[in-house]
């Protein structure tokens, strides 16, 4: 092994030559990273080098400076490009430059987009679905996985060592905090911050994910080495169950409440709710502002458990703009499966409840309407109370069955 800061992976010549970004805040501008990203490369180093994806343009030179260190003077050979998201194709410009000399192995699709991110037009390799390539005693085959995460996605196979580079498919947010591996780092934390980085950046395409899951599936994979998180080489087989069960939208018994409230007469009503949901046995009880949460988590939440109320106030005689950038949000992300109760409140034009009750007819069952659909005008009385409490009964029994 040499003496580098680079980390040898499982099996020999391997290298990680990631990078942690702990300073942007909001991954693709939209989703909070309190704990960080991780951007993951891998060198394949044997008589032929070849680097496998890259880095966010910033991380660059924290990237790749073991990469050179690596090489010692030779040349990089190869660059497979799996995905062209800037997060994992930034640093290919620099790169371009540091070893001209560099073939792209990737296919059509991605061709067409490095003309139009970075100019770079050549030379390719351009490979199809199913391809294998012989390179210095190794074989690799590449997989497309379209729409997990783009429509060029492809992940690479090496059938030598039986590792899957599966770029974003089991990737997670959260930098890595010293371990690389899975068996080194808090797996709990981890499999969350997957579970986030499925739902929100992947989640839209449940059925092109189960599409690539049953490809991976024929492969004897003994280490996942994704683009982002931990490399999984304890136990690939209980993430790629993970994955699974995601991207069938399996639920746990559970109720998330998201209310939006502008002077607290809408949060009393949903602590109502909140309150018999409990009192009917509902232990798990997630309960969202939407005025103050980050999205990310909200519909993480959301995916998670089998039921949801929304509670939401009108404005300006509309729904209350951030439950109406959430309902789109799930209108987005095709949610099926699932049991929801509705809480609209106005004072002098109503507006929520329709909106809402709206939302839930569109997904022609997707989501299933636990009742009374409440309607409170300006402050909750005693009997409307009394139906937060019908409904909360209501729900608990929907998740309970
Ligand atoms: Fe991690 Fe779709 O990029």
């Amino acid at each position: 092994m040499k003496n580098i800061n680079g980390v040898l992976c499982a099996a020999p010549s391997i290298y990680w030559l990631g990078s942690n970004d702990r300073e942007t805040d909001k991954f693709e501008g939209l989703w909070d990273l309190p704990m960080g990203v991780a951007y993951n490369s891998y060198l394949i180093d044997g008589e032929k080098t070849i680097l496998i994806d890259t880095v966010k343009s910033a991380y660059t030179d924290d990237g790749f400076c073991r990469l050179a260190e690596l090489l010692g003077g030779r040349p990089l050979d190869y660059i497979v490009v799996n995905h062209m998201e800037p997060d994992h194709s930034g640093a290919l410009p620099t790169l371009r430059t540091l070893y001209p000399g560099v073939k792209y192995i990737l296919n059509a699709k991605t061709a067409e987009m490095m003309k139009n991110f970075y100019g770079i037009d050549g030379p390719f390799e351009i490979v199809k679905d199913g391809d294998t390539l012989d390179i210095s005693g190794r074989r690799l085959v590449f997989a497309f996985t379209p729409m997990v995460h783009w429509p060029e996605s492809m992940v690479t196979y090496d059938a030598t060592d039986k590792i899957l580079f599966s770029n974003d498919i089991f990737g997670g947010f959260g930098a890595l905090e010293g371990g690389i591996f899975d068996d080194e780092a808090n797996l709990d934390r981890a499999i969350d911050e997957m579970m986030r980085y499925y739902v929100n950046i992947v989640g839209r395409f449940a059925a092109p994910a189960q599409k690539a899951l049953a490809k991976v599936r024929t492969l004897d994979i003994s280490l996942i080495c994704p683009s982002h998180g931990p490399i999984w080489r304890t136990d690939p087989n209980r993430v790629i169950s993970l994955y699974e069960k995601w991207s069938r939208q399996e639920t746990e018994s559970g109720v998330v409440v998201v209310y939006g409230s502008m002077y607290g007469n809408t949060k009393s009503a949903s602590d109502a709710i909140c309150r018999s949901l409990s009192l009917a046995g509902v232990k798990k009880v997630i309960v969202y502002d939407i005025s103050r949460s980050n999205m990310s988590y909200v519909t993480t939440d959301i995916w998670r458990y089998s039921g949801l109320i929304l509670s939401s106030c009108t404005y300006n005689m509309e729904l209350y703009p951030p439950m109406a950038a959430l309902l789109r949000l799930l209108e987005n992300k095709n949610m099926k499966g699932r049991s929801i109760g509705l809480c609209g409140t106005y004072s002098w034009s109503s507006a929520a409840l329709k909106e809402m009750r709206e939302f839930v007819d569109k997904s022609k069952g997707g989501w299933t309407l636990v009742e009374p659909a409440l309607e409170i005008k300006s402050r909750p009385t005693c009997d409307d109370m009394l139906l937060c409490a019908e409904l909360g009964n209501n729900m608990a029994r929907a998740v309970k069955s």
